[in-house]
């Protein structure tokens, strides 16, 4: 997959030069292009933001140095990528944009910063993501947070001891508690089950933590009628 980054800050993106990113960087997986959106400003003060028209309290990106920087990136494509915006105003991420985005060859992010960005960008954009119900200072850490989870759903970037086949919001659910060792740590004995080697229990027991703690945690991401009567009396106990 090839992401592109438009920013006006590219030096923010180095959390994606570790761990398993890095990785799939390193080998070809994820290709990540950043683009500072200042260097496609033509004025000498390479300006990318002016007063708003109306009047009111900060500084509004401006359209053209995005434009150019958007044609520059796709001048040689038959298909213009998934062009997404990160803003507080957009579709709330989750698990599922996470797996519908991870299948795109090619995915453009812009982020913005000040009070807004021209209007007149929307028609290069094809969604507007948020990451949660709140501001932060710009669109760059929401950004890597949605290029991080989609990343690790590309085939191929997290080795079959990672899968993501079990872990939180896979199958709806939280993941359940995890030990490894020593046996007893601070008086706080592993679970019997999962040193009895036997593994439908186990599963089982896995089964059950998952529900109990998302019943208790997250209650709102249980779909009662996707339950079984098995689940349902697991919960009722
Ligand atoms: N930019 C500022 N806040 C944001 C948010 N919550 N999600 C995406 N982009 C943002």
């Amino acid at each position: 997959m090839v992401i592109d980054i438009l920013t006006l800050f590219p030096e923010m993106f180095s959390p994606l030069e570790y761990s398993i990113i890095k990785r799939a960087r390193d080998k070809d997986i994820i290709k990540i292009n950043l683009y500072n959106i200042r260097d496609f400003t033509l004025d000498k003060h390479n300006r990318v933001d002016d007063y708003p028209y109306g009047g009111g309290s900060g500084m509004v990106m401006m359209a053209d140095p995005i434009y150019r920087a958007m044609e520059h990136i796709c001048r040689d494509k038959i298909k213009k990528p998934r062009t997404i915006l990160m803003t507080p105003g957009g579709e709330k991420f989750n698990q599922g944009t996470a797996k519908e985005l991870a299948k795109e060859e090619e995915l453009i992010f812009i982020c913005g910063h000040y009070e807004g960005i021209d209007e007149r960008i929307m028609t290069l954009i094809d969604c507007q993501v948020s990451i949660g119900d709140y501001v932060i200072t710009g669109g760059e850490l929401a950004a890597m947070v949605v290029i991080d989870s989609v990343s690790r759903m590309v085939p191929g970037v997290l080795s079959s001891k990672e899968s993501y086949e079990e872990e939180s919001f896979f199958d709806g659910l939280l993941e359940y508690p995890q030990y490894t060792r020593p046996e007893i740590y601070r008086d706080m004995k592993v679970p019997e089950v999962l040193l009895s080697g036997h593994h439908e229990n186990v599963n089982k027991w896995r089964r059950y933590q998952s529900l109990k703690k998302t019943y208790r945690l997250r209650p709102d991401l249980i779909d009662y009628g996707k339950l079984s009567d098995k689940d349902k009396k697991m919960l009722l106990d």
